[in-house]
């Protein structure tokens, strides 16, 4: 098949362009490398996906309509999955206008060119930070989302609407998942995970908010990318709900469109998460004790009944078994990054 992945250099857009040229997909990049975090990971990451046949490689931006347009039109994809994106609750705080730009004006773009050129399902990558406020756990699909508390939110709650929309006037299939904390070997430098790795193996202070109370429900990358492969052929038709034991599908009365929790349902409190990547790195954390931060939710805790019941499929990977793998890579990166400084 032709898919095309936008966000293609993206922690989660590259492991997921490696596996469908793993599987033998042809698959278009589109990313407009941007500089939110160090521009040589995203740089090593398409180096390595550019080794692969089936690929190519568009630099582009989704806020430039008129090159989305065409790069949609001419690799006339079967798939579209939609990662590119400005992530990030903290940082959503200072720099509102980057989320509206990549995420809404991003995400419009994108659905008018897969209106002129409709894939067979188009797969948009949303976010547990939907939920917001919700004090109703575990999270369900069906849960209300119209309580989000940083303007990141805001605009995926936004991002699923839109394409709600799309899905019912133009008949576009879509599926929203919602990821919960991927984390996992080529991570994003912003999220706690590589913060915590970086600062224990130098001997520097984590800051850990919200005195470490805040639970969160951690996703092996490999076990997503495995989710959002199976949910591809996965597609949502209008008046076809999925019944399984206790839960509701999301599956809207109107129109090809679903939105699926992609998560084990196990959150972990960030103490107990320190004390794991402690263990993985070897070395006791400083810890820096601090109050919860502005976007920041308490706690994050999937329902993941519907997407078992579509999929099959639920998320096995360890925390300690994930942790020790990204500490193993963290290692090799920052020696690869001095040997090349020097
Ligand atoms: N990593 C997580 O834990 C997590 C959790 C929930 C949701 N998500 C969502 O999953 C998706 C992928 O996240 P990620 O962790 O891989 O983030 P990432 O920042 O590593 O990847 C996003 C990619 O999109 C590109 N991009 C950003 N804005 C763009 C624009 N306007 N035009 C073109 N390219 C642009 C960036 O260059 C980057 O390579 C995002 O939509 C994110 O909101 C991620």
């Amino acid at each position: 098949m032709r898919i095309l992945v936008t966000g293609a250099v993206g922690f989660i857009g590259f492991h997921l362009a490696k596996r469908l040229l793993v599987d033998g997909h042809s698959v278009l990049g589109f990313d407009g490398m941007t500089p939110y975090y160090e521009p040589a990971l995203k740089e090593r990451r398409r180096a390595m996906l550019q080794n692969y046949d089936g690929i190519q490689f568009v630099e582009g931006m989704l806020e430039d309509s008129a090159h989305l347009r065409d790069t949609v039109t001419s690799f006339r994809p079967n798939i579209i999955v939609h990662l590119a994106a400005q992530a990030g609750v903290r940082y959503s705080i200072e720099h509102p206008d980057t989320y509206v730009q990549s995420n809404l004006v991003g995400t419009a773009n994108l659905l008018e060119a897969a209106r002129l050129c409709p894939p067979q399902h188009l797969l948009i990558a949303s976010t547990s930070s939907v939920y917001g406020g919700n004090a109703d756990r575990p999270f369900r699909e069906v849960s209300r989302t119209d309580f989000p508390v940083s303007l990141y939110a805001a605009t995926k709650k936004a991002c699923e609407a839109m394409s709600h929309s799309y899905a019912h006037l133009f008949k576009i299939p879509t599926t929203c998942f919602r990821f919960f904390t991927v984390y996992g070997p080529w991570g994003r430098p912003d999220m706690a995970l590589f913060k915590f790795v970086s600062a224990i193996e130098r001997g520097i202070p984590i800051d850990v908010y919200g005195e470490g109370r805040m639970r969160r429900d951690f996703t092996y990358v490999d076990d997503l990318i495995e989710g959002v492969v199976r949910l591809m052929s996965i597609v949502p038709k209008t008046g076809a709900p999925v019944t399984f034991d206790n839960g509701l599908d999301s599956l809207s009365p109107v129109a090809p469109w679903r939105s699926v929790n992609i998560a084990g349902g196990q959150p972990i409190e960030l103490m107990d998460f320190i004390k794991v990547v402690e263990a993985a790195v070897g070395k006791p954390a400083i810890l820096n004790m601090l109050p919860m931060q502005m976007g920041d939710v308490e706690i994050t805790h999937a329902d993941p009944g519907l997407f078992m019941a579509l999929t099959d499929y639920l998320p096995a990977t360890s925390i300690e078994a994930g942790v020790q793998r990204f500490v193993e890579w963290h290692r090799s990166w920052t020696q690869q990054a001095e040997r090349s400084a020097t």
